[in-house]
């Protein structure tokens, strides 16, 4: 979008105290007691508390019979029991769990009740276990396609990612378990994460980095925060006054815990910025913090400000004794029913040049083609994963389905990726495997339609590194080539947590689906769209741009970084004989600024492969009658919605502003409101999407606070960002 200049006099900035009427913290309800309580701990006692007890837990006070904190890895499962002080598993035979789909997948159903169904679900298990607080939800915003942990978050957009968090929160903490929303903040790339030196603009630290924290702590009150490893404009997270304290204490109003990435705490001062725990060991938080307590260089003060906190969140989750955790297995029924619903929810239908549904009378032999028929994705890399009580995967979806009426046959196509070159940080590209490839195309030659389940896998995706490239790996465009060239019919369903390069695949497969690594159910759920028991309704959550150089961090060169290191690094190095990885120092530069994802795309006129909030269904929708009601509270947007299909389908209404007049440097619109409707064949129905006022917010550099524009605004409703059906005026009052 070109800025258009116009007088100032077109709008006006009002200050607002935005999203300030919120009720007070239930965990504020337990103050007396706490004063009563700590009138009676020493000062070991308070220390003893601000550092892990073992890798998942941190210290309650013994003497006066209040339990340990018992945290739970997150985001998409509860994590296997371990030892206490390891990562190897404690082989309990009770601890499998939901895999439930993980971030992206959750962000791909745009549904307000799904989070919070999801947060229920998680909630339920993590208390079979004992646990009290849940590592999750991961909620940073997707800067970069690479970004190891695509998978672990929401979206590009704070708007939608915002939502998804908030009521993930709400679902948790509504069911006797609390979040730890991660990874406060800015964590937003893998490589160098332990040292990166974020420098952001504060507008687009405000706009589009921290909207997910701040109203998952507004809307949500969530009681719990992990800090991010990296840094913050030279800080790191873990001591960043201004993130911990004056921001999210002081001006959101959190009145939980801040517990530290696992190693990422750096000195005491963590703990007069404003963290709580140092997870999982005490090298900072520990004696170190006893002994600068007694030389007067840590306040006391502050160190019982911070077990305060910790006592608030302690007194509102009921502890589980624990001869009652783990007896039961955690995942159950109740729960595996969410992981299908959200995943039924959430597979993307990218293209469909009318493969799709499968038709079983004209294509009676299928092959289902490529590794990630058969993979399973709940473990892979490094981080969290889920054992899983049981994964369906797309093969054994579409086997349970219609493995009677169709002859289904299966050839792998393409090797395996392990991830054992990944930290020798190559692309996991590869050449075909040649042998498979023939068996794969011998196997298409001879079948009606093929279903090519190509993607990436957990180890490709993974905590820890980004990806160097999003083509897909394998050699899969090589592959799926070689099978077009013997039979036209394919289906492609693309298996991934975040945006791959998928011109080839366009090009050669009539139909396209996204979906994701979708848990527990999701190779059932992927089957129910393929065969068209149910209709696609997910809707893409970032773009999948043309090609990794166009996204901006790309465009600009300020992403990857180059590491450099000071001389004062090397003499430590030589030294230590180590590398002491801390005192790197590296700029991730935020050069973008508010232009993140869609974004960027439309302000640039880049051209996108699959726009975000991109997804077809198996009906079309009629959209009509828009009307717009500004009052001073929002505007009330009011649409007509009609399925003219011929099957029950689910659309995604999304809304978009743009602000024609606007004094200020602007996207050419933003997400402002979305609303998932069911609707059956034929019918019509009346949606209405309220947009808070406050969604209209701006970061005022001038006042260093929120302000509203007030004005005129343009409203597009539609189906995606690039399929707007609906265009009105309004004002912002
Ligand atoms: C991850 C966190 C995770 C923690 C404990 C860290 O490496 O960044 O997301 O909760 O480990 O497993």
């Amino acid at each position: 979008m070109k800025k258009k200049l116009i007088p100032a006099f077109a709008s006006v900035l009002l200050l607002c105290a935005c999203g300030t009427e919120v009720k007070e913290s239930a965990l504020m309800k337990y103050e007396d007691r706490i004063t009563e309580i700590m009138s009676k701990m020493t000062l070991e006692e308070k220390v003893a508390m601000l550092h892990g007890k073992h890798m998942f837990s941190s210290e309650g006070v013994p003497a006066q019979g209040i339990a340990d904190i018992e945290y739970a890895d997150g985001p998409f499962g509860i994590r296997e029991e371990m030892e206490p002080h390891s990562w190897n598993s404690a082989h309990l035979d009770t601890d499998s769990a939901t895999f439930f789909p993980t971030g992206s997948a959750l962000a791909a159903t745009w549904s307000a009740d799904l989070a919070r169904e999801y947060g229920k679900g998680m909630a339920i298990e993590a208390r079979l276990r004992g646990k009290d607080m849940i590592l999750g939800p991961a909620i940073n915003i997707q800067r970069v396609p690479v970004g190891g942990r695509t998978y672990e978050y929401f979206s590009e957009d704070p708007l939608l990612s915002s939502v998804l968090a908030t009521e993930y929160t709400l679902g948790v903490q509504e069911n006797g378990a609390a979040v730890c929303l991660k990874h406060y903040a800015l964590n937003n790339q893998e490589d160098h994460r332990g040292y990166v030196d974020v420098q952001v603009s504060e507008r687009a630290m405000r706009e589009i980095y921290l909207p997910p924290f701040e109203m998952s702590v507004r809307k949500g009150d969530a009681w719990g925060v992990m800090a991010a490893y990296n840094k913050v404009r030279g800080y790191w997270c873990s001591e960043n006054k201004e993130l911990l304290t004056d921001i999210l204490r002081d001006e959101w109003g959190f009145k939980g815990i801040v517990i530290s990435d696992w190693g990422g705490t750096h000195s005491v001062r963590a703990a007069e910025a404003g963290l709580n725990v140092e997870m999982p060991g005490s090298s900072f938080l520990g004696q170190a913090l006893l002994d600068s307590l007694k030389a007067g260089v840590v306040s006391e003060e502050a160190v019982d400000q911070r077990v305060r906190e910790l006592l608030r969140v302690r007194l509102a989750v009921e502890p589980i004794p624990a001869e009652k955790a783990n007896v039961q297995m955690t995942s159950q029924p109740p729960q595996q029913k969410i992981a299908y619903d959200v995943a039924a929810h959430s597979v993307v239908l990218l293209k469909n040049e009318g493969l799709l549904p499968l038709d079983l009378g004209k294509h009676r032999k299928i092959a289902v083609i490529g590794h990630n028929a058969v993979q399973t994705q709940g473990l892979g890399g490094v981080g969290a994963g889920v054992k899983a009580l049981y994964e369906v995967t797309p093969l054994e979806g579409i086997m349970a389905k219609i493995g009677d009426k169709a002859e289904v046959k299966y050839a792998q196509g393409y090797a395996r990726y392990t991830g054992m070159d990944r930290h020798r940080r190559v692309n996991p590209i590869c050449e075909p495997d040649k042998e498979l490839m023939e068996e794969a195309v011998a196997l298409a030659a001879e079948s009606d339609l093929v279903i090519f389940v190509a993607g990436n896998n957990r180890d490709i995706e993974t905590e820890g590194s980004d990806r160097k490239s999003i083509m897909l790996p394998m050699g899969q465009d090589e592959l799926v080539k070689a099978l077009a060239a013997v039979n036209p019919n394919i289906v492609t369903v693309v298996v991934t947590g975040a945006p791959a390069d998928l011109r080839v695949v366009k090009e050669v497969s009539p139909s396209v689906v996204v979906s994701w690594f979708n848990g527990t159910e999701g190779g059932n759920a992927l089957a129910d769209i393929l065969v068209g028991n149910i209709a696609p309704s997910g809707k893409l959550p970032f773009t999948f741009p043309m090609q990794l150089e166009d996204n901006p961090a790309y465009a600009l060169g300020v992403f990857p970084q180059v590491v450099e290191r000071s001389n004062e690094d090397v003499f430590v190095n030589l030294v230590n004989r180590r590398r002491d990885r801390r005192r790197i120092k590296l700029e991730a530069d935020y050069a973008e600024d508010i232009f993140v994802g869609y974004r960027w795309y439309e302000h640039k006129d880049v051209p996108v492969l699959y726009p975000f909030g991109h997804g077809l269904s198996y009906v079309d929708f009629d959209y009509s009658s828009l009307s717009l009601k500004s009052t001073s509270k929002g505007v009330k947007v009011s649409l007509d919605l009609t399925n003219t299909g011929k099957m029950e389908a689910d659309e995604v209404v999304q809304v978009y502003a743009s602000r024609p007049e606007s004094a200020l440097t602007r996207p050419e619109k933003e997400l402002v409101g979305f609303k998932r409707v069911s609707v059956k064949p034929g019918e019509s129905v009346n949606v209405v999407i309220d947009i808070d006022r406050d969604t209209f917010r701006h970061w005022d550099d001038a006042t260093d606070g929120w302000a509203v524009e007030t004005g005129a605004a343009e409203f597009h409703v539609g189906s995606s960002s690039d399929d707007i059906r609906l265009t009105g005026q309004s004002q912002i009052k």
